[in-house]
């Protein structure tokens, strides 16, 4: 494992903001192997050396958990050669080798999205085997009926693929909230397109048990906290 900065290490622990472990540095709270900390550039290993913030070891975990607030326009990839990606967006203390998001939201599609370098959980949570239900608010061009979410209830058919029964709950009359465990291509915008309705705007606000944080603006990324990392893969589902 590379060397990295003491203070990125740490805010990646999801112990405190950057500016707060600097500050921490300075009081002399934070100390590497035993030794005082001077400086926030000052390199580490995080996988062999022992951290203690403020007399307690740190459990370092080299696997990271980032939610975001997609905005549109954005790009779910690594890279790209013409279009901005979500991990493009994250900022530079964030950024780390090796990080990807957890499946894929379309171009004009907005909320959450996991980044993470973890691909077991990745698959975890995207695997339709493992019943991580996705809630998605959805914007239509028509008026949403009760037949329409009876259609959804019984599963609809895209083309030749059969979709698995999914929750449909108006909300209002050309929105609703729908949850669907699979993640098939445009699987949202075709399930309402099989009922005659054209999806006109989409925002994913759960993953699991863990609702997007509304505190996030537009393009804005925050670790999971330790809860949250168990809650992502939650098989509770269910639309309040
Ligand atoms: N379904 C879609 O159609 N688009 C998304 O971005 C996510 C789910």
């Amino acid at each position: 494992m590379a060397l990295d900065r003491i203070d990125k290490i740490l805010s990646s622990q999801n112990i405190a903001a950057r500016s707060e472990i600097k500050r921490m540095i300075r009081s002399g709270l934070i100390l590497a192997d035993g030794k005082r900390v001077m400086r926030p550039e000052e390199k580490y290993d995080p996988e062999t050396t022992v951290f203690t913030v403020s007399g307690k070891t740190v459990e370092f975990s080299r696997f990271v958990y980032i939610m975001m607030n997609k905005p549109a326009g954005v790009l779910s990839a690594s890279s790209d050669k013409h279009a901005k990606t979500v991990i493009d967006l994250l900022p530079a203390d964030m950024k780390r080798r090796g990080l990807f998001p957890a499946g894929r939201l379309d171009k004009d599609t907005v909320g959450f999205i996991l980044i993470t370098n973890d691909g077991e959980l990745a698959h975890k949570m995207l695997s339709p085997k493992s019943h991580v239900y996705k809630l998605y608010e959805v914007q239509c061009d028509r008026d949403l009926t009760n037949d329409d979410a009876a259609a959804f209830a019984k599963g609809i058919t895209i083309g030749d693929i059969e979709c698995q029964p999914a929750e449909m709950k108006l909300t209002g009359n050309k929105t609703a909230l729908v949850e669907i465990c699979e993640g098939k291509f445009h699987q949202i915008k075709r399930m309402f397109h099989a009922v005659g309705a054209e999806v006109t705007a989409l925002k994913r606000v759960r993953i699991g048990e863990v609702c997007l944080d509304e505190a996030l603006g537009q393009g804005e990324a925050r670790y999971l906290n330790k809860q949250e990392i168990i809650d992502i893969l939650s098989r509770k589902h269910g639309i309040p």
